[in-house]
């Protein structure tokens, strides 16, 4: 059996479903569960020339084998979960736990409307704040007392349970970044919840001992978008010229964009317990590296960038994207295992 996380370790938008992605169909997990805040997460998939947009569906959905679950630590949006089922046509794979927590209209007008959640936070107005604040409060409302969600229900943890007794694979996603996590982010700059490893798990209800690799993904280039403290952070003048320029899947406003921080990829790789990393966007580093498919063929320059990053996780660096598209990637995982 095997069940492997994958989260952010920056402040989101790492490329974590680009990776888990390519993961699903290298690996064939019977499932995909997610983890994570809520539909303040958005993840972008692109397949050849199709690209998709995620924020409740797991971003392993284009791996068709999969069953596609959504773990009771998270927020579900009744109305983007529909309308993300019918765009990605996955009725029937999609599950939700009975006990999830759910955001309500009132939830969205709450976050969108508070001065302090909207402008000094920048939250993404999506709700998830107010929602998790209800829940903590016991006032929310669980996925099961939702007659439109009954047909998605499920106990999340006994089937990726039994799917590990027999023998299977189960991927079990992160969504946001290390940096934004309530308990060990840049506070209150941060999104309701921790977003580390073990949250994840606790979120699909799969106990630490059952995990076996914990993959920490992380953008050379990392970005935040909101307020917040962000210490290698460049002058937008500096990225626009370095050709990075770069949007939120959910709130459409401009990333900031910034250098490597080796001692953030120290300390988020050691609170996330990280097995194995991955490094998105190398392309950046050097151009010439844009759709490489074997480590041997990256430019000096971006070995040794991988090499820095590597001493500065204390892990090994086993995935490589060198391009938005899926198969634009470089997987030496078996060199490791
Ligand atoms: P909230 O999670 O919507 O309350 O927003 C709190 C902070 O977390 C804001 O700075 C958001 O931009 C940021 N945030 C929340 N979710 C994500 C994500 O998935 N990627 C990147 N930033 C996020
Ligand atoms: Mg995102």
């Amino acid at each position: 059996m095997s069940c492997t996380i994958i989260v952010g370790g920056f402040f989101g938008d790492e490329g974590k479903g680009k990776i888990v992605a390519h993961v699903a169909f290298k690996d064939k997990p019977v499932i995909i569960s997610r983890g994570g805040v809520g539909p303040n997460a958005g993840h972008t998939v692109q397949v050849g020339t199709q690209e998709y947009g995620v924020r409740m569906v797991p971003s392993g959905f284009v791996y068709r084998h999969a069953k596609l679950c959504i773990g009771s630590g998270v927020l579900v949006d009744p109305r983007v979960l529909k309308q993300e089922v019918e765009r990605l046509d996955v009725k029937g794979r999609v599950f939700v736990d009975f006990r999830c927590g759910i955001i309500t209209e009132d939830h969205i007008a709450r976050d969108k409307g508070s001065a302090h959640l909207a402008k000094k936070i920048g939250s993404t107005g999506s709700g998830c704040g107010p929602a998790n604040s209800d829940r903590v409060m016991r006032l929310s409302p669980q996925a099961k007392d939702l007659p439109e969600l009954a047909e998605y229900l499920l106990d999340v943890p006994k089937v990726i349970d039994d799917a590990l007794k027999g023998g299977n694979v189960v991927l079990l996603e992160g969504t946001q970044g290390f940096g934004i996590s309530l308990y060990y982010g840049t506070y209150p700059f941060v999104t309701s919840k921790d977003t580390s490893a073990s949250q994840i798990a606790a979120d699909n209800g799969v106990g630490p001992t059952k995990i076996n690799d914990v993959i920490v993904v992380f953008k050379a280039y990392p970005t935040r978008v909101g307020e917040g403290p962000f210490s290698t952070e460049m002058p937008a003048a500096k990225s626009d010229a370095m050709g990075i320029l770069e949007f939120g899947t959910v709130t459409h406003r401009k990333r900031r964009i910034g250098g490597w921080d080796g001692g953030m990829a120290r300390y988020s790789a050691m609170v996330n317990g990280c097995t194995q990393a991955a490094i998105t966007g190398i392309d950046r580093v050097d151009k010439a590296c844009f759709g490489v498919t074997e480590y041997g063929k990256l430019t000096k320059k971006a070995k040794e960038f991988v090499k820095m990053a590597e001493a500065d996780i204390g892990c090994p660096v086993t995935l490589i994207s060198t391009g938005p598209e899926i198969s634009q990637i470089i997987d030496i995982r078996s060199e490791y295992s």
